[in-house]
């Protein structure tokens, strides 16, 4: 199942726009529905105006009319897995949650895997606001 969002995020990781860091990161995520979407960083010459990979893949799904993740892969290429930043843990818990799998992978493939509850422990999400 991993390799099928492996497969999605190298290939969104190819066209990422990372001409400052040289750091290319690509995301896949699965909608409820079962497709993937896919998105890679973003940087931009006013640095903090950029967005990362997971962001991207985020707004691909909502922009096709989905809201639930089910599974999340980011990849880049480091000896170390690649783990999605404070804010981008925050954005896929507006949409998923807390026991969906975060695969972080090479190329390779999936190198660790971590529930988003595990890399954001006692989460603010929507059920708070309701
Ligand atoms: N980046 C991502 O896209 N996702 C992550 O999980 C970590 C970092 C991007 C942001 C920036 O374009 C580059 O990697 C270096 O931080």
């Amino acid at each position: 199942m991993a390799d099928e969002l492996l497969q999605a995020a190298c290939a969104a990781r190819e066209r990422a726009h990372a001409p400052y860091s040289k750091f290319k990161v690509g995301a896949a995520v699965r909608g409820e529905s079962g497709r993937i979407y896919g998105g890679c960083n973003i940087e931009n010459a006013a640095y903090p105006e950029g967005i990362c990979a997971e962001t991207a893949a985020i707004a691909a799904m909502v922009g096709a009319g989905e809201t639930k993740i089910i599974e999340v892969l980011v990849v880049g290429v480091s000896d170390e897995p690649i783990t999605p930043c404070g804010g981008c843990r925050q954005r896929i818990r507006e949409f998923a949650g807390p026991d969906i799998p975060v695969h972080m992978a090479t190329p390779d493939g999936v190198q660790l895997t971590m529930t988003l509850a595990e890399l954001l422990p006692q989460s603010f999400g929507p059920e708070n606001l309701s």
